[in-house]
Formats: structure tokens, C-alpha cells, sequence
């Protein structure tokens, strides 16, 4: 299943977990970090473990619970606490490297042995770029990676933090300034060097509709698949704008046509422009997803 919207719903509302439901989105990401205050987390653990075990069918939508990070003391009664739900995968924050993943992965191998889980069933998607540290630790994920890593986000939000900043944008454009373009290009070019899904960051302003649109589609240029979401009306623009328009899928169709009629040929022109190998990679990706989003409707 490619998951073009990862929607958060904090673990200890009952009203927007009701809500998030019925929504669009590809998958739901059951919050029991920030968006959990400390003296709820008991309670929030209770009712993510009680929605999972309601929500068995997960061939539309996927459930995904995000715990603490693995350097505070919340993030293992966070997982005991949930995984009798069987989620469809962990979402883990601030991760200093990939050591952090791999040792997720050796926790969710004992939780599953106890609850009678499939092994190796339990994905993993990391927030990888929330720490200091994890911006000079992104060579680590290339010497062995657990196969539960399967998608790769980064965050701009936590980060600033972490490094002492005021603000993470330029006022001069509103754009992210250079290191957090530096976070979000390690992340796009880690996750593709070790095939996982680059995923796009959380668009903050969620009234504005337009301006998510356009991120998405230059996420989407860029190698992005897909996007978190915070609010539910953020999910149906992010399905969209992640999905191939049929323009673009007629013409990924006839680039490859024109290969097919040119056997032996590297290079091609196509309505005055050159093609190559590239392209034709390229419009076979755009087929290849076309189909798979088809195929899960
Ligand atoms: N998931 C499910 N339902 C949600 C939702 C979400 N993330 N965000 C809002 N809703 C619901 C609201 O409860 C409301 O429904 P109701 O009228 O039946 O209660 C409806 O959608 C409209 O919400 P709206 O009034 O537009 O937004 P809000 O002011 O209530 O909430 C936020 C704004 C940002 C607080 C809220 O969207 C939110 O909690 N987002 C998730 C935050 C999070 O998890 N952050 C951590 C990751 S960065
Ligand atoms: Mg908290």
C-alpha cells in the first residue's frame, strides 16, 4: 500500500479519534508524544491499545502509533502499552542515528513474540531529523538497517529547538532557511539510497489549503511520497497532489510508447525534447504508482 497521507490525531481525544476514521487519510498516526501532556499519558495508552483492538480491518487505513523518543523513560510502557493492539507500525521522534531504529527493531521483535504478532510485522517510520546529532549521523543508516524501516519523515519544528534557534525560516521569502533544506535534502536522499519512503513535513498553517497544495507538489518534484498531516481536511489535498493526474500518466505512457517503437535506441525525441534512460525510469515510476494508488481504492 503506498501511504500518501500519514494524519496525527492526538492519542487522548476521543473526538478526533472518532473523526479520524472516517477521514481520507491513508494512514492515522495515533499520537502519544507531544501532543500528549504527561499527566494524560496513562490515559492516552489506554484508548490508542482499546482503538486498535476496535480497528482490526486496516485494508483502507492504516494505524500507526508514534511513541516517546527512545531517550526518556515514557517511550517502552508506550509500546508494552499498545502493541496488544497491533499496530501497523511505530513511529519513532527524535532519533540521534540509526542505531535508535535497529534498537526499536529489537524491542518490537520481543513484543511480538509476547503478543503473537508475525514477526517482523510491526514497520517502522522515522522521524530522522529532530536531534542535532541525527544531521551528522545519516552515513549510519547505510552500514545495516533493520527491513521494519520502511518510511523516513523529517521535522523542522523540534529541530529548531535543538539547535537554539528563534525562528526556522528566512523572513526575507518565508522559506525554511539553509539547514533545515540541508535536514529535509539528507533525508530525501538517505531514505532513496536505502528504498524507503521519503515522506514530506508537516505543513503547520492548516487553514491554508492552497499553500499545502503547492508544498506538496514540490515535495512531490523533489522525490517526496507523501505528507503528514495535522488536521483532517489536510488529508484529501495531500491523496491528490500525490497521486499521478491522468495528463501526467498519458504522457508517462506515450514516453514509453515511443522507446517501445525505438528498440536499440538510449536516446529518443518526444514532441522536440530529447529523452533518455532516465525518462523512461521516470515514466515507468509514474505508471507503477498510478497503478498501486488505483489498485487500493
Ligand atoms: N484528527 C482528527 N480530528 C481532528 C484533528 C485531527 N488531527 N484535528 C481537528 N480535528 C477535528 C476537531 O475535533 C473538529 O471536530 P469536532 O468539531 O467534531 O470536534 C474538526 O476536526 C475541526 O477542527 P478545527 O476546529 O478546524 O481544528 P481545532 O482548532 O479543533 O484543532 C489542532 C487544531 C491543530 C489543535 C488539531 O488539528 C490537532 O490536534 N492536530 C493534531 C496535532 C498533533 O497531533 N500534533 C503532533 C504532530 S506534529
Ligand atoms: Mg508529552
Amino acid at each position: 500500500m503506498i501511504i500518501r497521507s500519514w494524519l496525527f490525531v492526538p492519542g487522548d481525544s476521543e473526538r478526533k479519534l472518532a473523526k479520524g476514521r472516517d477521514n481520507p487519510a491513508d494512514a492515522l498516526i495515533l499520537d502519544l508524544e507531544d501532543s500528549v501532556s504527561d499527566d494524560r499519558q496513562e490515559i492516552a495508552r489506554g484508548m490508542v491499545c482499546d482503538y486498535l483492538k476496535a480497528h482490526p480491518d486496516r485494508s483502507r487505513q492504516q494505524l500507526w502509533v508514534r511513541v516517546n523518543p527512545l531517550d526518556t523513560e515514557l517511550s517502552l510502557p508506550d509500546l508494552a502499552a499498545v502493541m496488544p493492539g497491533a499496530p501497523d507500525g511505530i513511529v519513532l521522534p527524535k532519533v540521534y542515528s540509526a542505531d535508535d531504529v535497529n534498537t526499536m527493531a529489537n524491542y518490537l521483535s520481543a513484543l511480538e513474540a509476547r503478543e503473537g504478532l508475525t514477526p517482523g510485522s510491526t514497520r517502522i517510520h522515522c522521524v530522522a531529523t529532530e536531534t542535532a546529532a541525527s544531521l551528522l549521523t545519516f552515513h549510519t543508516y547505510l552500514d545495516g538497517i533493520t527491513d521494519r524501516l520502511v518510511a523516513m519523515t523529517w521535522g523542522g519544528e523540534d529541530l529548531a529547538a535543538a539547535l537554539g534557534a528563534t525562528d526556522n525560516r528566512n523572513p526575507a521569502t518565508g522559506d525554511y532557511d539553509d539547514v533545515y533544506l540541508m535536514a529535509k535534502s539528507l533525508c530525501l536522499s538517505t531514505a532513496r539510497a536505502i528504498e524507503v519512503q521519503p515522506v514530506g513535513v508537516v505543513y503547520v498553517d492548516f487553514r491554508d489549503l492552497d499553500g499545502l497544495q503547492t508544498e506538496c507538489l514540490r515535495d512531490r518534484r523533489a522525490g517526496f511520497i507523501g505528507k503528514i498531516a495535522i488536521h483532517p481536511a489536510q488529508a484529501e489535498v495531500i491523496n491528490s497532489a500525490f497521486t499521478p493526474a491522468a495528463e501526467e500518466v498519458a504522457h508517462a505512457q506515450r514516453v514509453i510508447d515511443v522507446f517501445e517503437q525505438n528498440p536499440g535506441l538510449g536516446t529518443v525525441g518526444l514532441d522536440g525534447k530529447m529523452l533518455d534512460m532516465p525518462h523512461l525510469k521516470q515514466a515507468r515510476n509514474v505508471l507503477a504508482m498510478a497503478a498501486q494508488i488505483k489498485a487500493q481504492a
